[in-house]
């Protein structure tokens, strides 16, 4: 379970309103696209709620966690994966995993059954003693994506977690939020990508300029939107200047 509540935040000292008031609760066992045009406020939310941003009103909780007051606590339930990741290149992938795999306390044999699996999935297992500045860039968003799945996190936070990955492991990913929603866990990701949104999520969030102006199935965003259309003209319709 992923809240903010009545959340704002500012940059250039108030001038930037990125963040406007933004309430929403996002529900255990749902996958929720959080969608948006280029600097509306996505990744700054998605800061806020990891704790690499303070709000400057609000709360955020993270399983009831609130992340300003109790961040190891709130960490610990979530993963996350950045817009850009910035891996440790000098570590073998493997080196990598175990380091995450330690800081969460995984114990080896869960991580060695979770980190075999993903890479089998992934196609990684062949590289994973590589170094990791020798992965190209969707094998290190690969390697990402299998780091912040290692403790199976109650929260999972993903910032266009798509971008990067070919096909085939796109459509493994997408199954790989299925499965871990099904079992009650929480996806949140923004993505640009309408067609993977309007399949993929219980729930879409848009936001525009800061502001949350649509939220919900995507049969209430019809409604909402008064038409029968695809996402795509919903989302052109509601963030038209
Ligand atoms: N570090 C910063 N300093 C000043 N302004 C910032 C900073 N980061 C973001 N902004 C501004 O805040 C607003 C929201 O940016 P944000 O990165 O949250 O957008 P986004 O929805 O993630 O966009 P995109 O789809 O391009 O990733 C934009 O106006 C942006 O210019
Ligand atoms: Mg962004």
């Amino acid at each position: 379970m992923l809240v903010f509540d009545q959340v704002s935040k500012s940059y250039k000292k108030g001038s930037v309103k990125a963040v406007d008031d933004l309430s929403l609760h996002v529900r255990p066992g749902e996958i929720f696209g959080f969608l948006g045009p280029n600097g509306a406020g996505k990744t700054t939310t998605i800061k806020m709620a990891v704790g690499l941003l303070r709000t400057d009103a609000g709360r955020i909780t993270i399983s009831g966690y609130d992340i300003a007051k109790d961040p190891l606590k709130a960490k610990a339930v979530m993963g996350f994966v950045p817009d850009n990741p910035d891996l440790y290149e000098r570590l073998t992938g493997l080196e990598y995993l175990n380091f995450i795999a330690d800081v969460y306390r995984v114990p080896v044999d869960v991580r060695r059954q979770r980190i075999s699996r993903m890479l089998e999935m992934f196609e990684l297992t062949n590289a994973i003693g590589d170094l990791v500045q020798s992965f190209s860039h969707g094998m290190q968003q690969k390697l990402a994506l299998t780091g912040a799945w290692l403790h199976d996190p109650d929260v999972l936070i993903l910032d266009e977690p798509m971008v990067g990955l070919d096909p085939r492991s796109a459509h493994l990913f997408k199954d790989l939020m299925h499965e871990h929603c099904d079992r009650g866990k929480t996806v949140f990701f923004s993505t640009h990508v309408l067609e993977v949104a309007e399949k993929l999520c219980d729930r879409i969030g848009i936001i525009n300029k800061g502001k949350l102006i649509a939220c919900g199935t995507m049969d209430e965003l019809r409604d909402q939107a008064k038409s029968e259309e695809s996402l795509e003209n919903i989302f052109l319709g509601l963030t038209e200047q």
